[in-house]
This record gives C-alpha cells, structure tokens and sequence, in this order.
C-alpha cells in the first residue's frame, strides 16, 4: 500500500479536498491521511461536517488574528515533522493559502512529491489577492504533478516552464463538492416573500477599505427592500469589526455566523444573487446557475467572466454600488447571468485528481485531461 497525505488546513482547502478524499479512498493498493494544519479551526469543521469527515491528524496551528510570518513559522516544522512520523509516499496539497505553500514546503524539504490539486489559477497581480497569487507560484515551484482545473490554468502552468506530461487538467473540485452539498443541505431559515441576496466578504486585500464596502452594500440594502441580505461573517476578527457596525442595524440585512458548507450550499441554491469576494462561491454560484457579483478588480477565473456567469464590481464603493444596484433593478440582465454552461467542471474533477496521483505512484494509467 502507499500512504497518500492530503493536508490542507482552511475552509475552501477542505471543501474543494473533500471529493478528492473520496476518490482517493476508491482507489485500490492507496491508504490515504488526511492532515489539517489546523489553519482554521471552526471553519474547518464546518466545511467537513456535511461529508462526514474528520481530520486523522490536526497540528493545531491558529491562533487570533495571525499574521503570515509566524503561520509559516509554525505550520513549516509541524507539517516535516508529521510527514515524516506518517512516511508518507505522496502528497497532495489544494490552492493558494499559505498552508498550501507550507506544507508544499514541508514536503520537499521531506524528499517527498507533491501534487497540487487546483494549480495554475493566476491572476498576474502579486497585491490582489495577496498573498494568494505568490502562494500559488511558490507551490507550483515545487510540485511532482499539476492538476489544474481548466484549460486556461494548464496554458498558465505551460508558460511558466512545466513540463505537459505532469500537467492534468482535471475540472474544479468545487464543482463536485457543491453538487453533492447542495442536494444535502437545507438553507438556514429565510423570509419567503423576498429575493434573496447570498453574501460573502473576507479578503485580506480588502480588509483596508472594507468598512466603506460594507457601506456600499448598506447603500444597497437600503436601496432595495424588496431584498433580503444573508451574509455568513468569516470569523476574522478584522472582517467582523469592518462589517458589523454598517449592516447589523438593517431589517432586511441578516448577518450570521459562518454556515456548514450544506447549509450555505442551500443557501447559494436560494439566491437570486451572489456578491462576494470568494474564490469557491465564483465557481459555486457558476456551477448551480447563480449570477454573481465578484469584489474584486481582478479575478484569477476568467471563464465565469467570458460566459457571463460572473461580474467584476471592483473595489471602489460608488463603483460596487452601481453595479449591484443597476443588476438588482434589470431582472434581464440578471437572467442572462442565470443558468450558463459552467466552464469549471463536470463533477468529475476529483475522480481524475486521484487518478493522476495513482498514475504518479505506478498504479493506474494517466488520466485523459477534461476538456481535452
Ligand atoms: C485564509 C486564506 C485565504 C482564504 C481564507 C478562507 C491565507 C494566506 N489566506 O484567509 O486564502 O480565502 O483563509 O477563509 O492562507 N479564525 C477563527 N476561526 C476559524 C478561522 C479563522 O477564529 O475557524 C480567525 C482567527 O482569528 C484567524 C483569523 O480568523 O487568525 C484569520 O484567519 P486566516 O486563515 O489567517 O485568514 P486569511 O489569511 O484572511
Ligand atoms: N462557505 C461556507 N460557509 C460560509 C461561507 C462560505 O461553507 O459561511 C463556503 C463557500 O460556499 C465556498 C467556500 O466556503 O465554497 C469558500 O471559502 P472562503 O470564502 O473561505 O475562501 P476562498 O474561496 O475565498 O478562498
């Protein structure tokens, strides 16, 4: 048997690792572990809990408001050490958060490969989103096998010099968690003679003015009372000091505690609208036929962009403003953002994520690409 560690440590690393935990576990002659950093605590239980999940090791590593230095201090020597307790043959590592590039790290200090589940996604800027795009980068430095969830990723990872043969393009593993979610989870309680609004906001890169976004979409709520607001607040302290005090005192605005990913998979499934700044709740809201609205001035996935599934708001607050409010008054437009063929996956992904790592092992054939 070869021992496979999965290791992710926050709540989209768990959510998009999940499928590939189940498939990995239908692949014969593979025992596989799953490691959590423990970057997240709550978030990442939440994530897990409607797959039925439980971390087989946690290095425990958050601590309040953490900063980026000592994380890396801390999850770098935890992860080596576990890796090499566990002699593990391969490991499979998802994204861009830094335990993402930690852990890829750990591992090849460890002498042992690396594969990255969701490789390639760039979005050119090394300021937005920070430090995601030079995690990515880093990672990819490093990693025995690519699986890139679209073409345009795989095109990426080709300019940067990689080799095509470790290169699979695999589809979002988003797409295969969201399905199965959604056919679980049942949105949290909701007012039934509205539309509902689903949001999302917690990027590092717009903590600085996030108090002035949070205005603007007060603006908005306030705008339209035909609406109803459900934002699930990220449980960083800074996201919640920014939020709270412009959209607690509305009526028809309900902040949250972070939902189990059933719950907000049912919830996303309920909305007219997405507005987030998520990397996960693009390629959700694409994948159950949602319009969204991204906060952010770039997006390092365009192919929700070019089928018209999603909309780039940006970061200025008259900006955001306008748009949410133009979109929430043009019941056509909205409809032409509604239903699009979803250009991140078949649901499949994961499948061909273990498969490549059981070729990677000498234990099944290479996987034919998605969208090949
Ligand atoms: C991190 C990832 C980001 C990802 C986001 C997902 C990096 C650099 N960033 O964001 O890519 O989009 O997670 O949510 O890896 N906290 C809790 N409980 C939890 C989780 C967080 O209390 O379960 C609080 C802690 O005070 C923690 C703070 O939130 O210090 C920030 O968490 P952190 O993982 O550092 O957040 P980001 O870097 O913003
Ligand atoms: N999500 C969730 N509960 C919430 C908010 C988000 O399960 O309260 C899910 C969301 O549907 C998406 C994923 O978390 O699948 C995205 O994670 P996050 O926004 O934390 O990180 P990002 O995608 O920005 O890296």
């Amino acid at each position: 048997m070869k021992k496979v560690v999965l290791a992710f440590g926050t709540r989209p690393e768990a959510i998009k690792m999940a499928p590939v935990i189940f498939a990995l576990r239908a692949q014969p002659e593979i025992n596989s572990v799953v490691l959590s950093t423990g970057q997240h605590q709550q978030q990442l239980e939440d994530a897990l809990r409607v797959f039925g999940i439980v971390p087989d090791a946690d290095l425990k590593t958050m601590t309040d408001r953490q900063t980026l230095p000592a994380l890396m201090g801390r999850i770098v020597p935890a992860a080596a050490d576990k890796l090499r307790e566990l002699q593990a043959d391969y490991v499979l590592v998802h994204g861009d958060t830094l335990t993402t590039f930690a852990v890829s790290l750990a591992a090849f200090f460890e002498g042992i490969p690396v594969g990255h589940v969701e490789a390639g996604l760039r979005s050119f800027n090394m300021r937005e989103p920070f430090p995601e795009e030079a995690n990515r980068k880093l990672t990819d430095v490093l990693t025995d096998l690519d699986l890139p969830p679209t073409p345009g990723a795989k095109k990426n990872l080709l300019h940067e010099g990689k080799a095509a043969e470790r290169i699979i393009v695999t589809g979002q593993t988003e797409v295969d968690a969201v399905l199965y979610a959604s056919t679980r989870g049942t949105p949290p309680p909701l007012p039934e003679n509205k539309r509902i609004v689903g949001v999302t906001m917690h990027r590092r890169e717009n903590l600085p003015f996030m108090r002035e976004l949070a205005h603007a979409l007060a603006r908005v709520a306030k705008a339209h009372p035909e609406c109803y607001f459900v934002y699930p607040v990220h449980l960083n302290p800074a996201v919640r000091e920014a939020v709270y005090p412009e959209l607690e005192p509305l009526e028809n605005v309900a902040l949250l505690e972070p939902l189990e990913f059933g719950t907000m998979a049912g919830l996303m499934r309920r909305s007219a609208l997405l507005i987030t700044d998520s990397g996960g709740v693009q390629e959700s809201g694409a994948t159950l036929g949602i319009p969204v609205v991204v906060l952010r001035n770039v997006t390092e996935r365009p192919e929700g962009l070019a089928v018209g599934a999603l909309k780039l708001a940006g970061t200025d607050p008259e900006q955001v403003f306008t748009l949410i409010d133009g979109l929430l008054c043009d019941e056509a437009a909205l409809a032409a953002m509604r239903n699009r063929p979803n250009p991140y996956g078949d649901g499949k992904a994961a499948q061909r994520c273990a498969q490549g790592v059981a070729w990677r092992l000498g234990l099944a054939e290479r996987p034919v690409d998605w969208q090949d």
